[in-house]
């Protein structure tokens, strides 16, 4: 694969702008992953071996976000398949590179992947003090659907369980085609 090659672990500042491509998360890919994972989700973060598990598992769909440019890693994301739902693990961008719609991209990736596996609705969830995630997530129409009480056991916050629309829909698919337009525009493809 043509941007699979040598992965760095240290971040390294962009001398470009990012051109971001996405593609399937190998165990090449994991030690720049564990080096964002602290940086994104705190002493909470996942082991490496929880990824190696995950990348192990046959309902697990993971992807990275590679910086043409560096050829670094730049975020990750994925999700398990469980029938007609894809529940998604994990979402993370290098707090470097976060606001520059590396994160849309990942969880555009992970719709339109869902969707080619037969899912029909994408569910996460969230601590109900990650604004950005929940404003990422809102702009795709996914609503809070529920809430599970002190459920993260670092600080017992509740967690809001997030629910996509039908993806197959017609008023998902309009959504969907729009957001993709306006982010092609806003990232220059
Ligand atoms: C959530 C996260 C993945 C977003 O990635 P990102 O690349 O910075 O986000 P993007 O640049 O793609 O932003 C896309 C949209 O998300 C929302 N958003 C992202 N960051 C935001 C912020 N800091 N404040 C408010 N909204 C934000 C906005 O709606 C934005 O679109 P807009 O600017 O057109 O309104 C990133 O903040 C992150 O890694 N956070 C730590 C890990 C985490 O919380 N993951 C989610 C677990 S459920």
């Amino acid at each position: 694969m043509a941007n699979t090659a040598k992965q760095t672990n240290t971040i390294q500042p962009a001398s470009q702008p990012a051109t971001i491509t996405i593609h399937p998360f190998l165990l090449e890919h994991l030690d720049a992953v564990m080096s964002i994972e602290p940086l994104t989700f705190g002493p909470n973060h996942w082991s490496r071996q929880i990824f190696i598990n995950e990348l192990n598992n046959d309902a697990g769909v993971y992807f990275v976000a590679i910086d043409s440019n560096s050829m670094q890693v730049f975020g990750y994301s994925g999700f398990w398949i469980i029938g007609e739902e894809a529940h998604i693990t994990t979402l993370a961008v290098h707090p470097d590179y976060q606001k520059q719609y590396i994160g849309e991209r990942l969880l555009v990736n992970n719709i339109l992947q869902a969707r080619k596996l037969g899912a029909h609705w994408l569910t996460l969830e969230v601590r109900a003090s990650n604004d950005p995630a929940q404003k990422l997530y809102s702009k795709y129409g996914f609503k809070s659907l529920g809430v599970l009480r002190r459920y993260y056991q670092d600080n017992l916050e509740n967690a809001l369980i997030l629910w996509s629309d039908n993806i197959e829909s017609l008023h998902f698919n309009e959504l969907l085609e729009e957001r993709i337009s306006a982010l092609n525009k806003r990232t220059g493809e």
